[in-house]
């Protein structure tokens, strides 16, 4: 099957700056794919690479199959990109926009007014539909903004930073709309610097530092790099009174409670799973890096 996004040795530089250098990426059709890394790793370039806004230096990208510098009108009817939307009016309800929107992406009289009211009811915006746009708190206007770029189904969406700035209980229902929309077969690319989102969300993770993937795998799979569980003693405030690491084998564990039976403390033993922040700490400390990369 071809990639939804396939980038080989993707370079970009600013002036004097390389921000991206060297990236591959090979995201699958229908996958959550998450890329994580913190404020100015190169995230929103990589996003403006992949959906034509940008033309890399060197190296190439393909999005559903098509070249983005040398294809890229046919790579722009593929995909839709979140944040773009600026083509929010404020003036106009909710509905309005979308079914403006529905129109000026070709669909007929008849078709925007469905699909706009499809669209309100699945993205919780049913009650809201008639209040002007200029009245939505944030996680209104993010949940429409992710609506109008959804109008006509995209085969590859672009999500740059989702959920930034939203509360947390924003943040979950654009969870739930996120995941059903690639539960409806949309590939689904976005950029988080919340670990958490990645981890909730993606099918597997990419982390770019230093304008490079320094990692890859589904959650799981970065957090057993990063160490196996670890068993804690913890006391009755819940301190930590010893940390012992294991490999995750019965063996392993067996041995780490002797020998905390053995050094003769007491509290409650507690098995712990390195956390997402664990594996950016380690992937970004530069002191760990070569054992990781
Ligand atoms: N158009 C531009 N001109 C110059 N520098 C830029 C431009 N766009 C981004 N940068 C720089 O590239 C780096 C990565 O930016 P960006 O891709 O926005 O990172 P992120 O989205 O991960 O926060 C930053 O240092 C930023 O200042
Ligand atoms: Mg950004």
């Amino acid at each position: 099957m071809t990639p939804a996004i396939e980038t080989r040795a993707l370079q970009k530089r600013f002036g004097r700056q390389t921000v991206l250098d060297g990236v591959d990426l090979s995201v699958e059709p229908g996958e959550i794919f998450a890329l994580l890394g913190p404020n100015g790793a190169g995230k929103t370039t990589l996003v403006n690479i992949l959906t034509t806004l940008v033309r890399p230096d060197d190296g190439s990208a393909h999005v559903a199959g098509h070249d983005v510098v040398r294809s890229p009108v046919a790579v722009a009817q593929r995909i839709a990109l979140t944040g773009q939307a600026a083509a929010v009016d404020e003036v106009l309800t909710a509905r309005e926009n979308l079914v403006l929107f529905g129109r000026l992406s070709g669909l007929s009289r008849r078709e925007a007014p469905g699909r706009a009211d499809e669209l309100l009811d699945r993205f919780d915006l049913a009650d809201a539909a008639n209040g002007r746009v200029g009245t939505f708190s944030g996680g209104m206007r993010r949940r429409l903004d992710l609506a109008l770029s959804v109008v006509v189904r995209p085969q590859v969406l672009f999500l740059d930073e989702p959920t930034t700035g939203l509360d947390t209980r924003s943040r979950r229902e654009l969870w739930r709309i996120i995941v059903s929309l690639a539960d409806a077969g949309t590939t689904v690319f976005l950029t988080t610097q919340y670990l958490e989102e990645a981890d909730r969300l993606a099918d597997r993770i990419a982390v770019l530092h230093d304008g490079r993937i320094a990692a890859l795998g589904t959650a799981e799979q970065l957090k057993a790099r990063v160490g196996g569980t670890s068993v804690e003693l913890r006391g009755g405030d819940g301190t930590l009174l010893r940390e012992l690491p294991t490999d995750g084998s019965v063996s392993s564990l067996r041995r780490a409670i002797d020998e905390i039976d053995a050094a003769g403390l007491d509290g409650d033993v507690v098995l712990r799973r390195p956390s997402l922040d664990d594996v950016f700490l380690s992937l970004t400390d530069r002191t760990h890096q070569e054992d990781l990369a």
